[in-house]
C-alpha cells in the first residue's frame, strides 16, 4: 500500500526553492543513515534551477556530495549543449559551482546514436551501477520530479506509450506536441524508489495539482497521479500559486 502524499506549501517560487533544499539535504541524511551511496535521480524543466542554485550555493558542506550519485529522470533528444538539454542545465546550476565529478554524474548520452539506442545505453548502465539482476527495478534512494500543466512528469506524457512500459527502465519517445524525441526512466522505476519530492509552481499548474492529489475524476490517467511508490514515501513542494485551487482538508 503506497503512502498518501505529504504535502508542503512555500509562498512563492523563491521559498520553495528554499524548502526543496532542505527538504533534499533531510531526504538525503535520511538515505545514508540507512547506507551508501544515496543515488538520486534530477529532474529537468525550469523549476528546479532555482533549487539546484541554493543548493550549490549554500548546502556545499551540508549535503555530503562525495556520497552522492546523481542521475537523470529523463532528458530532450538534444545535443548536451543544447540550450533545452537537462544535463546542461544541471551541469550549469548544480554540478560546476559544486566541481562535483562527471563520473559520478549518469546521464543520457544523446550524442551517442538514435533515441532507442540512448534509452537502451542508460538502462545498461543504470542497471550496472546498481547491480540489478534481471527482471528487477533500480531503487532510487531519491527521485525528484516536476510536473507540466497537463499533468505530465518526467517525460511521461498522458496516453503515451511510455505510459505503459512495464518491462523497461529507460525509453525513448516521440512526442508530437513537442516534435521532439524524449527519454525517460518508466513509471515502475519511479514507484520502486525510497523517496519521491514533486516540485511544483505556478498557478498555471493549480488544477492538475488538484487533479492529482484531491483525485479529481480522470486525474488516475495522469501521469503524475500515477507516481505513487509502492514502499516509500512521496513529498509534493508546491508554491502557493500551484496549490491554490486545492481545498483545505
Ligand atoms: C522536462 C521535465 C518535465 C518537467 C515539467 C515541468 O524534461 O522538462 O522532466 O517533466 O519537470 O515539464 O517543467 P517546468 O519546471 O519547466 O515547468
Amino acid at each position: 500500500m503506497s503512502a498518501a502524499p505529504e504535502i508542503r506549501i512555500a509562498g512563492d517560487e523563491a521559498a520553495l526553492a528554499h524548502v526543496g533544499a532542505e527538504v533534499f539535504a533531510d531526504l538525503v541524511q535520511a538515505s545514508l543513515a540507512q547506507g551508501s551511496p544515496c543515488r538520486v535521480a534530477l529532474c529537468g524543466g525550469r523549476t528546479p534551477r532555482a533549487l539546484y542554485a541554493r543548493l550549490a550555493e549554500a548546502y556545499g558542506r551540508r549535503v555530503p556530495w562525495d556520497a552522492l550519485e546523481l542521475y537523470l529522470g529523463d532528458e530532450r533528444y538534444v545535443p548536451p549543449d543544447h540550450p533545452e538539454s537537462n544535463y546542461r542545465m544541471v551541469r550549469a546550476t548544480l554540478l560546476e559551482p559544486l566541481g562535483f565529478p562527471e563520473e559520478r554524474f549518469v546521464r543520457f548520452e544523446t550524442e551517442r546514436g538514435a533515441p532507442e539506442t540512448v534509452a537502451e545505453r542508460y538502462e545498461q548502465v543504470l542497471r550496472r551501477r546498481f547491480g540489478l539482476a534481471a527482471g528487477c527495478w533500480p531503487r532510487f534512494d531519491l527521485v525528484l520530479l516536476g510536473m507540466g500543466p497537463d499533468g505530465h512528469t518526467a517525460s511521461l506524457f498522458p496516453a503515451g506509450a511510455a505510459m505503459r512500459e512495464q518491462e523497461r527502465v529507460a525509453v525513448a519517445e516521440w512526442v508530437e506536441r513537442l516534435g521532439q524525441h524524449r527519454l525517460t526512466l518508466t513509471l515502475p522505476v519511479f514507484n520502486a524508489a525510497a523517496r519521491v519530492v514533486f516540485i511544483v509552481s505556478g498557478a498555471a499548474k493549480a488544477p492538475a495539482v488538484r487533479a492529482v492529489l484531491q483525485e479529481r475524476p480522470g486525474a488516475g490517467d495522469l501521469p503524475a497521479a500515477r507516481v505513487r511508490p509502492h514502499a516509500g514515501r512521496l513529498l509534493w513542494l508546491l508554491d502557493r500559486a500551484a496549490a491554490g485551487l486545492l481545498e483545505r482538508p
